[in-house]
């Protein structure tokens, strides 16, 4: 099993360009797929997550050409797959493939690695069904999911949870219902399914939480498509598109800058769509120093660079309609609590304990293992800040000392865990620490850089 020693640091300095974002990856990867021709995705995620999701898209009939971060997808139409599709660690590839899945005239089955298997899926098989797809589950909840598509009904989808995931799901497979399908979300979420359908000429409308989707079928074309060819005729248009960095990669280096006085650090070509900064609000109102010189647009998402210096941060409360916005982050922010004067709360994130690992236990039990004091709560946790340690803010003393981490396989655990290190007191061990290519295989190599060594 990989290890990673992470030693103190005294700044973070200099600049660093993230792989592309995850989120937008999957969905311009599908996307291209579905589409009939080549699509060119230039700085394709270079997340292990993206790469299950483009080896499941091969598998369903595209090409898929990859060099380096550059990635050429040639739809004609999907088709069946002979063997499972496997999801690897990647929910959202889960989740948004049952969605396209569910609208196709064959079937699939669905599978994943043991933290998927174990992560809840009625939440998309619901809305699936009540489209009119047929899909089996285990214990009607969990992965492998068996799906067997066909025509499916558009429905109007009021969702029960914030969920960028399930809203996707249920658009995908609107695209390929008969007539419109409408979604409504109790808070917003992340919206690049929006944006990426209609960037590859998918018919969508949006007015406030409610998004609508025109069936391609929809005018009457493909609807009687023999088995084995897609209902995917008229379609979508292939595209030559650039995906921006990932902030939520972004974040952990934007954390580690903010450690120290001496840090600063310009992060480049950000993805900075307004449905994933509420992190640098949030970074901000703890009194993090981060300003965004300048943005640009890119086929609908926003995109500039960062530049962070090192600050002294107060720690704050993070609650209600932002915990969906930030829920990738949670984990950073937590990690950070006890460097921050006041510490960090966080309530109302009872999805923090399904994501790739139970978050907020595997928080809590590493915090303390590096000597923080954690409340662990159902939906959350507070982190002492300095005020309530002996280190008190009069002696400026490590807030915390090396230990040995177990992130339970979770990259985010991890990545959040290396840095926190960077200004304990002592060597911090990260075990499994390989569970970082997930989303960032050269996290920890980045992260040496900008700390000097
Ligand atoms: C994602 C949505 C979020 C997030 C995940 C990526 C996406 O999940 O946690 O890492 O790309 O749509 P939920 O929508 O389930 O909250």
């Amino acid at each position: 099993m990989s290890k990673q020693k992470i030693h103190p640091a005294n700044s973070i300095n200099g600049g660093i360009e993230l792989p592309g974002d995850k989120s937008i990856s999957h969905r311009y990867a599908m996307l291209a797929a579905i589409a009939q021709g080549t699509s060119e995705l230039r700085h394709f995620a270079a997340a292990a997550d993206c790469h299950s999701t483009l080896a499941c898209m091969k598998a369903l009939g595209a090409d898929v050409k990859v060099e380096k971060d550059l990635v050429k997808i040639t739809g004609h139409g999907l088709r069946e797959s002979k063997r499972a599709l496997d999801a690897g660690n990647s929910g959202t590839t889960m989740r948004l493939l049952a969605g396209i899945l569910a609208g196709q005239p064959f079937s699939s089955k669905l599978t994943g690695d043991n933290s998927l298997q174990k992560r809840p899926m009625k939440r998309v098989v619901g809305p699936l069904r009540q489209m009119g797809a047929q899909i089996s589950a285990r214990e009607d909840n969990f992965a492998p999911l068996e799906i067997r598509g066909g025509r499916l009904q558009a429905i109007d989808y009021v969702m029960p949870m914030a969920s960028a995931q399930v809203k996707s799901a249920v658009l995908l497979a609107g695209l390929f219902a008969d007539g419109v399908t409408t979604v409504t979300e109790p808070a917003p979420t992340r919206d690049h399914t929006e944006l990426a359908l209609e960037e590859f000429g998918a018919k969508i409308e949006r007015h406030g939480l409610t998004t609508t989707i025109h069936g391609l079928g929809a005018n009457g074309a493909g609807q009687n498509a023999e088995p084995g060819f897609s209902l995917a005729t008229p379609s979508l248009q292939p595209r030559s598109l650039d995906v921006p960095g990932d902030l939520s990669s972004a974040v952990f280096f934007i954390a580690a800058a903010s450690l120290f006085p001496e840090s600063t650090l310009l992060i480049h070509n950000v993805g900075l769509n307004p449905t994933r900064t509420a992190i640098l609000d949030v970074l901000l109102s703890m009194g993090a120093a981060i300003s965004t010189p300048q943005l640009r647009s890119a086929h609908g998402e926003i995109v500039g660079d960062l530049a962070i210096k090192g600050t002294q941060l107060k720690g704050g409360v993070i609650e209600g309609h932002t915990i969906p916005l930030v829920i990738d982050e949670l984990p950073m922010l937590a990690a950070l609590g006890p460097y921050t004067e006041q510490g960090v709360e966080i309530r109302n994130a009872e999805e923090l304990r399904v994501k790739e690992s139970d978050r907020i236990a595997a928080l809590a039990d590493n915090l303390r293992r590096m000597g923080a004091q954690v409340e662990e709560r159902p939906d959350g946790l507070r982190v002492a800040g300095r005020g309530a340690t002996s280190a008190g803010a009069a002696k400026r003393a490590a807030a915390l000392h090396g230990a040995e981490i177990d992130p339970r396989g979770d990259h985010r655990i991890a990545m959040a865990f290396a840095v926190a290190a960077l200004a304990a007191e002592g060597v911090t061990t990260i075990r499994d620490s390989d569970c970082a290519a997930v989303s960032f295989p050269t996290f920890y190599a980045e992260l040496n850089r900008l700390a000097g060594r």
